[in-house]
């Protein structure tokens, strides 16, 4: 007998408000400049991060018969257009503090382009799958429990709570491509989330530096920013570490994302926009409903 699916809609979604315009705070995660710019610095190249995973998937849209895993395709080119939109609007406001937005993806861009994107498209079919399973993870685990948020603007907390939402709903659709269609192994499949993990780690210690320095932290100050920050990130139940065990799944050679049941406050999302058609609202009922 086949294991138990806990398969989620993709709902495409759009022109969701967040008042990311609004007098959001820079330090918008409990003041703290070294959180905030962790999650700044993740988000900033989620834009190119998401165009990349598009473009990854859509490779093998020509060799999809199955008209299911076709529709559930474009419903999720669909949400990542949508979450670059957003995360774009958001780096307007990074580039209003200063921060070179620009250069830095120009950088993020040419890493991509001229070193990823060359590789065969088994190889970035199952990067795209490693990631996506990545940040279907990372929706979960920030969002199951109040700790992470806590002290989070509702705006932005909102957002993210639409993001969350959308990557759990549509966590299955690379990697469904990358085996139903790529025909990739299970050593392609294992050997990438160990690059994601790794591309991902050096991302976040060397974005969060340099944001850091470009908000005029002298180099003593980073450094112990980054001693503090290390037990937030990566010590007992820290922010990286609490995502070890979703990780580790992957690894299992019969898995399958939906073997994993969504978080329970999912579905307060899905009610609570329903019924209010707000997405802040809905941020929020997700995040009273955490543990
Ligand atoms: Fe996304
Ligand atoms: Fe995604």
């Amino acid at each position: 007998m086949g294991k138990t699916l806990h398969r989620e809609e993709i709902v495409p979604r759009s022109n969701l408000d967040f008042d990311l315009k609004g007098d959001i705070p820079k330090y918008w995660l409990g003041g703290d400049a070294f959180k905030t710019r962790v999650f700044d610095g993740v988000q900033m190249s989620f834009p190119d991060g998401e165009r990349y995973f598009i473009e990854s998937v859509r490779a093998y849209k020509d060799q999809i018969k199955d008209p299911e895993l076709l529709k559930q395709v474009k419903d999720f080119t669909w949400q990542e257009g949508q979450h670059g939109k957003v995360h774009t609007e958001y780096n307007e406001r990074m580039k209003e503090q200063g921060v070179p937005v620009d250069r830095f993806l120009s950088v993020v861009k040419k890493v991509l382009n001229r070193r990823i994107k060359k590789l065969p498209k088994k190889y970035n079919i199952a990067m795209t799958s490693a990631l996506e399973h990545f940040t279907a993870m990372m929706a979960e685990t920030f969002f199951a429990k109040k700790d992470v948020m806590a002290q989070a603007d509702p705006r932005m907390r909102a957002m993210l709570a639409w993001h969350a939402i959308e990557e759990m709903e549509h966590k299955a659709v690379a990697f469904d491509v990358m085996q139903k269609v790529a025909g990739v192994g299970y050593a392609l499949r294992a050997w990438t989330m160990c690059h994601a993990i790794f591309a991902f780690t050096m991302h976040t210690m060397l974005v969060t530096w340099y944001l850091l320095k470009v908000d005029g932290f002298t180099g003593w100050q980073r450094l112990q920013m980054y001693t503090k920050g290390m037990a937030w990130l990566f010590g007992p139940g820290g922010l990286y570490t609490s995502l070890i065990p979703s990780l580790l799944t992957y690894f299992k050679p019969g898995f399958h994302p939906w073997h994993t049941k969504t978080i329970h406050s999912y579905g307060v999302w899905l009610e609570t926009f329903e019924q209010s058609g707000s997405a802040l609202e809905a941020g929020e009922a997700m995040y009273a409903a955490a543990y």
